[in-house]
């Protein structure tokens, strides 16, 4: 696994900052006031850090930037970072500026002096998120990355504040690690053994094989990894940290990758159907998180793993199967494949956990894209206070997510004419056709959300907390949500 880079928290030492090796990053406040040891670079740099925090280039940046001074005279340093941020800045702000030193630390080693600075742990999750790299398939990248030292006055405090953080990080990267996967690595098997090696977290894990599934009666799962060498699997991870309690359902789409089978997609852009696995990705990297912060809630993380493949046993267009609830689907469109994934694995989560609710993940539509671009997740719920409080972790955690509707009109443009319904809706609300259809494999009394991810787990162009590529969108919000909705004490 990409490791996060290593931080370590110390007091501050003035008298080290002249000779630092690498990168040198000294905070400024908006007002231009320097700390102490801003001060004392600027002695040493003979008052280029006060020139700086007077100039017009220090008024237009924004709280968050970063202005490089490159090759500083006075210090050892080859790049000053100056960081223009508030004595108490807001998470967003701090986190905003940590990414921004990730962009200037490259593989270098970086000393933080952040003195008295309030949320540095934000900070340098910041700086962990971005400094993200997948050089796994990369022959001549072998420079490890140096690590980092954040100079602070409460060195024990930001350290325990920052714990728990670089928890989430850890996850953040197996979700990243796993969608970045080209799939002739990333198979159906391979996946499931990165996922068993969680038990050495303390999670419980179960890998449901293909004759499990039959005798579940997961038909409609098994159909559409029927046309794979790579056999279909189901994978269970119970995280027990909380009691008696009714878990929270995370459930993931895990198609390793999607031809659209026999309704073949076009060439073009086909390889990024790497990332069709994302939802599956996402669920077992806020499983990580949550093992490794050791939360004290109940969540159970279930996903199904298949290859959509044509092939001589492939499904076809027009086939009939039958889901583990017992409705049966006449199978329209073979690229539809992903809600007959979710609808076994969703019918399994709630018929064994009877879970307090449940919260599914795909790149399950294109039309959400073209819906909502790259910026923000589809919503989808049959539960409005549950929808809130995800909405709520979501913004508070700077992933974007919007609800869109459900309703009976688009529930009906699913009849079938030979089964009791079809796994496509037509052209018209793509995305909401295709939550109807998962709708129809919720309890009533399940309160549910739908995530449709297909816009915003991996991305062509960088974010502020990854360089582009895959981004592990939804680790923090649902670490979020459990955290401030699931967990005792
Ligand atoms: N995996 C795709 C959706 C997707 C598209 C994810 C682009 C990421 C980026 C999904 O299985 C699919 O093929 N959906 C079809 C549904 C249609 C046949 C009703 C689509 O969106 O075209
Ligand atoms: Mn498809
Ligand atoms: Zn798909």
């Amino acid at each position: 696994m990409t490791t996060p880079i290593e931080i370590s928290f110390t007091e501050t030492d003035i008298d080290a900052l002249a000779g630092a090796e690498g990168k040198l990053a000294i905070v400024v406040t908006p007002e231009g006031k320097l700390d102490a040891a801003a001060r004392r670079v600027n002695r040493l740099t003979r008052g280029a850090v006060q020139r700086l925090a007077s100039s017009s280039r220090w008024e237009k940046a924004k709280p968050g930037d970063v202005v490089s001074l490159a090759f500083p005279a006075g210090l050892s340093a080859e790049t000053l970072a100056v960081v223009k941020l508030p004595r108490r800045p807001s998470v967003e702000q701090a986190r905003k500026a940590g990414a921004e030193l990730a962009k200037v630390k490259g593989s270098a080693t970086l000393t933080v002096a952040a003195g008295a600075l309030t949320r540095a742990a934000d900070l340098a999750f910041g700086l962990v998120l971005r400094a993200y790299e997948f050089t796994d398939h990369k022959t001549a990248e072998s420079e490890a990355q140096a690590g980092a030292v954040v100079m602070v006055s409460k060195p024990e405090d930001v350290s325990a504040a920052a714990a728990p953080m670089m928890a989430v990080a850890e996850g953040v990267f197996f979700t990243r690690d796993l969608v970045s996967e080209p799939s002739n690595v990333l198979t159906t098997t391979e996946f499931a053994a990165r996922l068993s090696a969680l038990s050495d977290l303390g999670l419980e894990i179960e890998v449901l094989d293909e004759a499990e599934l039959e005798t579940l009666g997961m038909r409609a799962l098994l159909a559409v990894g029927q046309g794979s060498e790579s056999p279909s699997k189901v994978v269970v991870m119970q995280w027990k940290g909380g009691g008696e309690q009714a878990p929270l359902a995370l459930v993931g789409k895990g198609v390793v990758f999607d031809t659209g089978g026999i309704s073949l997609k076009p060439a073009g852009g086909m390889e990024d159907m790497t990332m069709d696995m994302g939802g599956a990705g996402v669920v077992a990297g806020v499983m990580r998180s949550l093992a490794r912060r050791k939360a004290k809630a109940n969540v159970v993380g279930i996903v199904g793993l298949v290859e959509n493949m044509p092939d001589g046993r492939a499904q076809r267009p027009g086939d009939v199967v039958r889901s583990m609830k017992g409705d049966t689907i006449e199978v329209i469109n073979t690229d539809a494949e992903g809600r007959l994934v979710l609808c076994d694995v969703m019918w399994y989560a709630q018929d064994r956990f009877q879970p307090a609710g449940m919260v599914d993940l795909a790149t399950l539509t294109g039309a959400i894209i073209i819906g909502l671009g790259h910026e923000n997740a589809g919503v989808f719920s049959n539960h409005d206070g549950f929808c809130e409080s995800f909405l709520k972790a979501a913004a508070s955690e700077g992933e974007g997510a919007w609800r869109m509707p459900l309703g009976a009109a688009y529930d009906k443009m699913l009849k079938s004419a030979i089964a009791d319904m079809k796994n496509v809706g037509g052209r018209p609300a793509g995305s909401i056709t295709a939550a109807q259809f998962l709708q129809r494999f919720v309890r009533d009394e399940t309160p549910w959300i739908h995530l449709d991810i297909a816009g915003v787990a991996s991305v062509k162009a960088e974010t502020d907390f990854a360089p582009k590529g895959a981004t592990g969108w939804g680790v923090m919000a649902l670490d979020r949500l459990v955290r401030d909705g699931y967990e005792t004490e």
